[in-house]
């Protein structure tokens, strides 16, 4: 491994959002045995993923655009439940995006799926008020879900049997995905790292040092090994970086 120090930036081309994402060609090919999944997760200098519990303060609007155009490209966006009730999820993609979906032969919005062993939703954000919504929760219990405005779908898994492997393996089958956009949070994220289930990551580095108590991008116990990425591309947009990684295997 050589030692000298690589010019980080050889002046990456400007893109839009969407261009940017138009050109990663993320979709898994046909017959993959799982959807390809890629996260997008902001982070302060420090390494923390919120500020006063929430990810706003860290943001940027390019990091708003990027975010927002990998939904409009994505089959399903994953996401836990602590991440839907603290950043209050709602109306998920602009009208331009939906009409361009509909345009590729895509539901109109990306499905959500979400998981939550208890069957704990936070039914009081938009998106369970949103009649285009459509929400699939991977749970343990044989509770009934609530009534919502969203189309709510229930998918169960007997006691223990609830990974996120089988949850991808699922959103292929059953419900057609290519591409699955993580969406955090840190206890979501960490776990589809240790599951090897991870295949890229955005990374967008906010310009502040916060420190405090919040989580880090992945939140619980040492992954062992580490996981291992490979740096993919870096472009910048004022004082935030946007880093792409491949998780290697
Ligand atoms: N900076 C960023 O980019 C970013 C992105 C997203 C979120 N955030 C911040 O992160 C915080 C929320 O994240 P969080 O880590 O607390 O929670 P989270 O990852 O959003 O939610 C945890 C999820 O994991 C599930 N879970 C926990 N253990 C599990 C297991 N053994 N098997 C299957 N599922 C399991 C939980 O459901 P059950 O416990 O019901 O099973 C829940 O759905 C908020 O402050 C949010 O603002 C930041």
């Amino acid at each position: 491994m050589s030692s000298s120090l690589q010019p980080l930036m050889p002046s990456p081309a400007a893109h839009s959002a969407r261009a940017f994402v138009d050109g990663l060609a993320l979709r898994a090919g046909e017959g993959a045995a799982r959807p390809r999944v890629v996260a997008a997760m902001i982070a302060s200098a420090d390494g923390r993923a919120s500020v006063d519990g929430r990810s706003v303060a860290l943001g940027h609007p390019a990091d708003r655009a990027l975010l927002r155009e990998l939904r409009a490209a994505a089959d399903a966006v994953l996401v836990g439940t602590a991440t839907l009730a603290a950043e209050g999820y709602a109306s998920l993609l602009d009208d331009d995006q939906r009409t361009r979906r509909r345009e590729r032969g895509l539901e109109e919005t990306p499905l959500v799926a979400t998981v939550s062993r208890r069957l704990e939703l936070p039914v009081g954000i938009g998106l369970f008020a949103e009649p285009s919504s459509r929400v699939v929760v991977y749970t343990e219990s044989g509770a009934e879900p609530p009534a919502t405005a969203a189309r709510l779908a229930v998918h169960r898994f007997d006691p223990g049997a609830l990974d996120l492997g089988a949850v991808l393996a699922r959103l292929g089958s059953e419900h057609g995905a290519r591409l699955v956009l993580c969406e955090g949070g840190p206890t979501l994220l960490r776990r589809l790292v240790a599951e090897g289930a991870l295949d890229d990551l955005f990374l967008t580095v906010s310009p502040l040092l916060v420190a405090g108590d919040a989580d880090t991008l992945l939140s619980g116990p040492a992954l062992e090994p580490a996981a291992r990425l490979s740096l993919r591309d870096i472009h910048r947009s004022g004082e935030h970086l946007f880093v792409h990684y491949a998780v290697s295997r």
